[in-house]
């Protein structure tokens, strides 16, 4: 959480019915491709509606602390989008439901050619396997990159982001209330680059035809009150 998160302060009291830590996770779904959007400056105000609507509860797992508004607002500031990759999944309301922060680390005496990930899932979508996705479509990037570690620092509470970890074959270290989980990534090859462009091109197909069929159902909307309206004129003037 160190290059994904400001200052800590205190754990809020639970948001009562959030409780990402003890929720049970919905059954899987049968696999289905989740497409997954790279994100861009202009999506800045996006990721900034999506994190704030994370309950406390959440907040404090995603961060590591209870991030507040204006902390929230100041992470989604600095976020860098040419030295970083975001990326995001949309519903057909073009909402950003799920997205993860993929931070390229500096070299340092403890990381070389390291990378770390964070992510936050809507609670109305969890059990489904996007935070599992995120976390697989990152690797494939950072993969790419030559990146060779994935770092990811999670809550030792967060059982599902070291479940994520854990299933993808990281070793998890426990440090108290904080743990840290590393995933060794194999070199790039060339399928794994032809797998991220195609991956990329779906994702970006995805969104624009959900884009379309968005302002399409907008259109048909303003005609449909366009026809009540003549309606409405039209019996008022034959009573
Ligand atoms: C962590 C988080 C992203 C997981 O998202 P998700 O889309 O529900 O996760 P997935 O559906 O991909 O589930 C991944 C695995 O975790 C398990 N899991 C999900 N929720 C769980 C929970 N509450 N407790 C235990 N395991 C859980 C799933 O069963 C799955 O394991 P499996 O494939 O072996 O069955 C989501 O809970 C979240 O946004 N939490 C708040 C923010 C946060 O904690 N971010 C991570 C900080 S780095």
């Amino acid at each position: 959480m160190a290059q994904i998160a400001p200052p800590p302060t205190a754990r809020p009291p639970a948001t009562p019915g959030v409780n990402a830590a003890s929720a049970s996770p919905a059954e899987p779904a049968a696999f289905r491709w989740i497409p997954i959007r790279s994100l861009a400056q202009r999506h800045r105000s996006k990721v900034l509606a999506h994190l704030l609507a994370l309950a406390p509860e959440d907040r404090y797992l995603r961060f590591g602390y209870a991030a507040n508004d204006a902390q929230i607002r100041r992470y989604v500031d600095l976020l860098d989008f040419d030295r970083d990759e975001v990326f995001g999944v949309f519903n057909r309301k073009l909402e950003l439901i799920a997205m993860a922060h993929l931070a390229y680390l500096p070299d340092s005496a403890q990381t070389r050619h390291a990378a770390e990930f964070g992510v936050s899932v809507l609670p109305k979508v969890r059990g489904r396997g996007y935070g599992a996705r995120l976390f697989d479509h990152a690797v494939l990037h950072a993969r790419n990159r030559h990146v060779d570690t994935m770092i990811i620092h999670a809550l030792s509470e967060n059982a599902a982001m070291l479940k994520i970890a854990r299933n993808a074959g990281a070793t998890v270290e426990r440090d108290g209330g904080e743990s840290e989980a590393r995933l060794r990534l194999p070199a790039e090859t060339f399928g794994s680059v032809l797998e991220e462009l195609v991956e990329n091109q779906a994702g970006e197909l995805d969104y624009q035809l959900k884009s379309h069929a968005h302002r399409m159902g907008g259109l048909r909307r303003i005609v449909g009150e366009i026809k009540a309206g003549i309606k409405k004129v039209r019996s008022s003037t034959i009573e």
